[in-house]
């Protein structure tokens, strides 16, 4: 099993919902370690540079809306297989399709507005950590 790092991303639905702790609890249960962290309000000009590979969908700029309508909670997850293993505790992408007890599911009212982010892939997690936490080792 490999240790790894994952970006993880409490939308603005999910911490006007008042439900962070909750979230963490989640993390916290599946063996991954909150490493860094930082709650704040995205400028418009990060959040279209930290979805930049989503440009072209017809999507953007409502999730670029979405993402500034306010704050956001921000975290490096760690644990084994953390990529993959919060995926998982997110659920799908639309909460309608999102299994029974994942985060989307119980947290989530539309595809667009999706409660939590949590990268794809560990290259994708590295370039996410070092877009937010520059400082993280
Ligand atoms: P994506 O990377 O496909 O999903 P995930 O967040 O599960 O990795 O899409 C990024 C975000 O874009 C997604 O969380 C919500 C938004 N989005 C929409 O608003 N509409 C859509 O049809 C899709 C595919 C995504």
């Amino acid at each position: 099993m490999a240790i790894e790092r994952t970006l993880s991303i409490i939308k603005p639905d999910a911490v006007a919902k008042n439900v962070i702790g909750q979230i963490y609890s989640r993390f916290e249960g599946a063996g991954l370690k909150i490493v860094a962290a930082r709650m704040t309000q995205l400028s418009r000009e990060q959040a279209e540079g930290f979805y930049a590979a989503h440009k072209e969908r017809g999507f953007f700029k409502d999730l670029v809306d979405f993402m500034v309508s306010g704050p956001v909670m921000i975290q490096a997850l760690e644990g084994e297989n953390a990529v993959a293993a919060h995926r998982d505790l997110m659920g799908a992408t639309d909460p309608k399709k999102a299994e029974k007890g994942t985060i989307r599911a119980d947290f989530a009212d539309s595809i667009d507005a999706n409660a939590v982010h949590g990268s794809d892939a560990v290259d994708a997690a590295k370039v996410e950590i070092a877009y937010f936490f520059p400082e993280a080792k």
